[in-house]
C-alpha cells in the first residue's frame, strides 16, 4: 500500500483498542523469565561455548597469536583467530571491521574466540592466549584532532552526500549587527549504550545454512551484514531475535558476537553461544560520539532571533560518520540568517554510531542551554523567548510546512501543569534548607522517519488473527501496539490476536531504531490488514468498502457473518506493506515537546537532585498511553542520566575508554529519579501514515538534559556548558 495522500477517516479512526492502555502482551512471560533472550533459546544438542578475546592496543598490528597453551586448557574445542580468519569482508552498516585480519582498528577490537564445553573453560582459556603486538600511534584526543578536521555534512539519508554548510541568508552578517549576542561552546562526551541484556548470539550451521538466535534492532540490516560478513547468500542466512533486552540504538547494527559465534560454530561443528563479557561492551562496540558545540544566537531586543549558528565537531573511526548535532537547529526557531556546519575528526577510538536520538540528543544538550543563557540576555521568560520564535514552516524552505507542530502548546501547557511562576528568574535565590532550588524548561524536538514496513497476517478458522513482521520488540511495546492495531482493524478482540516477531522468515519491517518502529511497523500491521479485510469480505460475498468488522463479525448491508465462518474453508492469509510516496517530502515530520525539571543543588556538597520531571509531548495518535509513558519516562531518565553522571573517560594515551563496565559508567538508579510525569497533547497527524501516529520513543530525551543544566543553573547562578554537570564543575 503506497501512503501518498492525507490519511482519511479508516478502521483505526474508532480508537476502540489503539489509543488505549493495554499492558503489555508480552509482560507475563517476561516477567516470569519465559520470554527467551538470545543467550536461553533451548534445544540445542551439544551446546558449545564461545568466549571473545579483545585486543589491548588501540593501533596497530597483530604480530603472532600463540594459542599452544590455551588449546591444551581443559575442554577447549577450537579457536579461530583474526589473521587466520583472513580477510572477512565489512558489514555495510560496520565503520571497523568486526573481525579478520591482521589489522587492529580500536582497542577490544575482536582478535580470536575460544570455543569450548563450558562457559568457564572458553573464559579461563582465553586468558592463555598471548599475543603480540606491534602498537601504531593512534589518534585519541578529539579536541586535537578537531584542529584540522574538514568540514562533512554527513549523509542525507538516502546515503548521499549534504552539503558540509548549510547556509539561509546572511549568517554572519547579521550576527555580527545583532544587537544583542550569545557566542558560547558546549562539550557532550562519550555516551555508552549501557542496556541491560549483552550483546549475545547462539548459532548453528545445517550444511551451508546458518541460524542465529541473536539480540538485534534491524532484523533484515542484520541478515544482510552477516551474509556479506562471511561472503555467503543472504538467504542462506536467519536471523531470529523474538526478545531484545534493550538496545538504544547499540543493537542496530552486526556486531562481533555474531560473527565469532558463526565462526566458532563452523569450526567446533556444534552450535555455539557467545556473549560479549560487559567489560568487553563499551570498547568492543559503539558509542554516542563526543561532540564539541560553538553556538551564536544574534537577536533583536523585543526577542526575535535574526542569527542562528550551530558548529558541532565529532570524531570518528576512518570512514565514519559525524553526530549530527545541528539536526534540530535547522528546523526548531524561526530565524531569517543561518548556518549549521559539522566537522569530523578522524579517531582512532571505538566506531561511534547511533545512540537513542542521534543528533537531537546531544545537539538539544547544547542549544537548549544556550536558548536559556539567550532569554537570560534579553531579560525574557524563557518559554516566552522560545514561543517568539516559532514557526510553522520550514526556515530553509517556507512553502514546507510541518504536518502539525503544537511546540508552543507543549511549553504553555507544561507551564501550567509544573507550576513554572513560582519559578524565580534570579538565579540561586530559592532556598529550602540546605538545598539551592532551581527550575529549568527546555524544547523537545525529534524528526518522523517515514520506513517501509511489511508485515503478514491470518485468519484462523478458530477466529483468531495471527501477525507475522521481522518488526523487533525492544523493550518497548511492538507485540502491544501491533495486536492492538490487528485487533482494531479486525474487529477481534486484543487476546483473539497472535504477534510473532523478530524472525527474517517474516516480512521486513521497519525494525527499532530512529523512534521510527511504532509508527511505521503498525502501518504495515495496517496495510497487510487492509488485504486481510478485503480477503474475508470476498469470501462472504460482501462488499469490502462497506463491510464493517465489529465484535468478531463481519457486516454488509442486512448481512452479519461470523469472521470464523470466511476461514471455514481454510486460513485466510493476506500479505503487504506500507511504502512511502512524496508526502513527507513535501511535508517536515517532526515531533515536539518541553521538559520541566526541578533541581536541588546541596549548598554544601554541590550534589545536584533532580526533584520533579514533566515531559508534555505532541507526537501525533499516541497508539498506548502505557507503553508510550514508559518509553518517556524511561528516555527522561536517560536524559538525566546524560545531564548528571554519563561519561566514557578516554585514556589518551593507549586509546580506549577506561570506565567499561557498570561500576564505572555511571547511570541513573530509581532513587536518582523521585517523580516524573508525562502528558501527551491530543493530535491525530494525516500526513504521517494511516496510524496517524509518529515515534515518541527518543523526544523524551531529546531536551531534558538542557532542561537540568538550566534548573542547575537558576539554582546556583553557575553556567556549566560540559556535561556531565557534576559536583566539582559547578562549586
Ligand atoms: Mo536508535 S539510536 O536509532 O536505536
Amino acid at each position: 500500500m503506497k501512503f501518498d495522500t492525507p490519511a482519511g477517516s479508516n478502521p483505526i479512526d474508532r480508537m476502540s483498542v489503539v489509543g488505549r492502555a493495554h499492558s503489555r502482551i508480552d509482560g507475563p512471560l517476561k516477567t516470569s523469565g519465559r520470554a527467551p533472550y538470545a543467550y536461553e533459546h533451548q534445544g540445542f544438542e551439544r551446546m558449545a561455548y564461545g568466549y571473545p578475546v579483545g585486543a589491548a592496543i588501540g593501533r596497530g598490528q597483530i604480530a603472532s597469536i600463540d594459542t599452544a597453551e590455551a588449546r591444551r586448557a581443559p575442554g577447549v574445542i577450537t579457536i579461530v583467530t583474526s589473521p587466520d580468519a583472513g580477510k572477512l569482508d565489512k558489514g555495510k552498516f560496520n565503520t571497523a571491521k568486526l573481525f579478520g585480519g591482521s589489522e587492529v582498528h580500536h582497542y577490544h577490537q575482536a582478535i580470536a574466540v575460544v570455543v569450548a564445553e563450558s562457559f568457564e573453560q572458553a573464559r579461563a582459556a582465553a586468558a592463555l592466549v598471548r599475543v603480540k603486538y606491534s602498537r601504531a600511534k593512534g589518534r585519541f584526543d578529539l579536541d586535537e584532532e578537531l584542529k584540522h578536521a574538514p568540514l562533512t555534512g554527513g549523509s542525507s539519508g538516502e546515503g548521499s552526500a549534504a552539503p558540509p554548510v548549510k547556509r539561509v541568508g546572511k549568517f554572519e552578517e547579521a550576527f555580527a549587527a545583532a544587537p544583542v549576542q550569545l557566542d558560547a561552546t558546549y562539550s557532550t562526551p562519550d555516551h555508552s549504550h549501557a542496556m541491560m541484556e549483552p550483546h549475545a548470539t547462539i548459532a548453528e550451521w545445517n550444511g551451508d545454512r546458518l541460524t542465529v538466535w541473536t539480540s538485534n534492532q534491524m532484523i533484515d540490516w542484520g541478515r544482510g551484514d552477516l551474509a556479506k560478513t562471511l561472503g555467503i547468500p543472504k538467504d542462506k542466512v536467519r536471523l531470529v531475535s523474538p526478545y531484545v533486552g534493550g538496545g538504544f540504538g547499540g543493537k542496530l547494527f552486526l556486531r562481533a558476537d555474531v560473527v565469532l559465534a558463526a565462526l566458532g560454530a563452523k569450526a567446533a561443528k556444534r552450535p555455539v553461544k557467545l556473549a560479549l563479557p560487559r567489560p568487553m561492551m563499551a570498547n568492543n562496540t559503539t558509542h554516542r560520539p563526543a561532540t564539541r558545540q560553538r553556538i551564536r544566537l544574534g537577536a533583536n531586543h523585543d526577542g526575535t532571533l535574526v542569527a542562528i549558528g550551530h558548529e558541532s565537531g565529532s570524531g570518528d573511526q576512518p570512514g565514519g560518520g559525524p553526530e549530527t548535532a545541528v539536526n534540530q537547529t535547522e528546523l526548531l526557531y524561526a530565524g531569517a540568517n543561518r548556518m549549521v556546519a559539522m566537522r569530523l575528526a578522524v579517531l582512532d577510538l571505538p566506531e561511534g554510531n547511533a545512540m537513542r536520538a542521534p543528533g537531537e540528543a546531544p545537539g538539544l544538550m547544547a542549544l537548549e542551554i544556550a536558548m536559556d543563557e539567550m532569554a537570560e540576555k534579553l531579560g525574557m521568560n524563557p518559554i516566552d523567548f522560545r514561543a517568539r520564535n516559532d514557526t510553522q514552516v520550514d526556515p530553509a524552505k517556507p512553502e514546507r510546512r510541518f504536518s502539525e507542530r503544537q511546540l508552543v502548546r507543549c511549553l504553555r501547557e507544561g507551564a501550567g501543569r509544573f507550576g513554572w511562576n513560582r519559578r524565580n528568574p534570579r538565579p540561586s535565590h530559592v532556598r529550602d534548607g540546605r538545598w539551592l532550588v532551581g527550575m529549568g524548561v527546555a524544547a523537545a524536538f525529534r524528526n518522523h522517519i517515514n520506513m517501509a514496513s511489511g508485515a503478514r497476517v491470518r485468519l484462523g478458522r478458530d477466529g483468531r488473527v495471527t501477525v507475522e513482521t521481522d518488526m523487533t520488540d525492544i523493550g518497548t511495546g511492538s507485540y502491544t501496539i501491533i495486536a492492538q492495531t490487528a485487533a482494531e482493524m479486525m474487529g477481534v478482540p486484543i487476546d483473539a490476536v497472535a504477534v510473532r516477531l523478530g524472525d527474517s522468515d517474516f516480512p521486513v519491517s521497519a525494525g527499532s531504531g530512529g523512534q521510527f518502529g511504532a509508527a511505521n511497523a503498525t502501518a504495515g500491521v495496517y496495510a497487510a490488514c487492509v488485504k486481510l479485510r478485503e480477503a474475508v469480505a470476498g469470501r462472504l460475498g460482501l462488499d469490502p468498502a462497506t463491510a464493517v468488522f465489529a465484535g468478531g463479525k463481519v457486516r454488509g448491508g442486512s448481512h452479519s457473518l461470523d469472521l470464523r465462518q470466511a476461514a471455514a474453508q481454510g486460513d485466510l492469509v493476506a500479505e503487504d506493506k506500507i511504502d512511502f510516496g512524496e508526502l513527507g517530502k513535501t511535508h517536515q515530520l517532526s515531533t515536539f515537546g518541553a521538559h520541566f525539571v526541578e533541581v536541588g543543588v546541596d549548598s554544601f556538597t554541590g550534589v545536584t537532585r533532580v526533584r520533579r520531571m514533566l515531559a508534555v509531548c505532541a507526537a501525533g495518535r499516541i497508539l498506548n498511553p502505557v507503553s508510550a509513558r514508559s518509553q518517556v519516562i524511561g528516555a527522561m531518565t536517560m536524559g538525566l542520566g546524560a545531564a548528571l553522571m554519563e561519561e566514557l573517560a578516554v585514556d589518551p594515551r593507549f586509546g580506549f575508554f577506561v570506565n567499561h563496565d557498570l561500576a564505572g559508567y555511571e547511570v541513573p538508579v530509581h532513587a536518582d529519579v523521585p517523580h516524573q510525569d508525562v502528558l501527551f497533547l491530543e493530535e491525530a497527524d494525516d500526513l504521517a501514515n494511516p496510524m496517524k501516529a509518529k515515534g515518541v520513543g527518543e523526544l523524551g530525551l531529546c531536551g531534558v538534559g538542557a532542561a537540568i543544566a538550566n534548573a542547575v543553573y537558576n539554582a546556583t547562578g553557575v553556567r556549566v556548558r560540559d556535561y556531565p554537570i557534576t559536583l566539582e564543575k559547578h562549586l
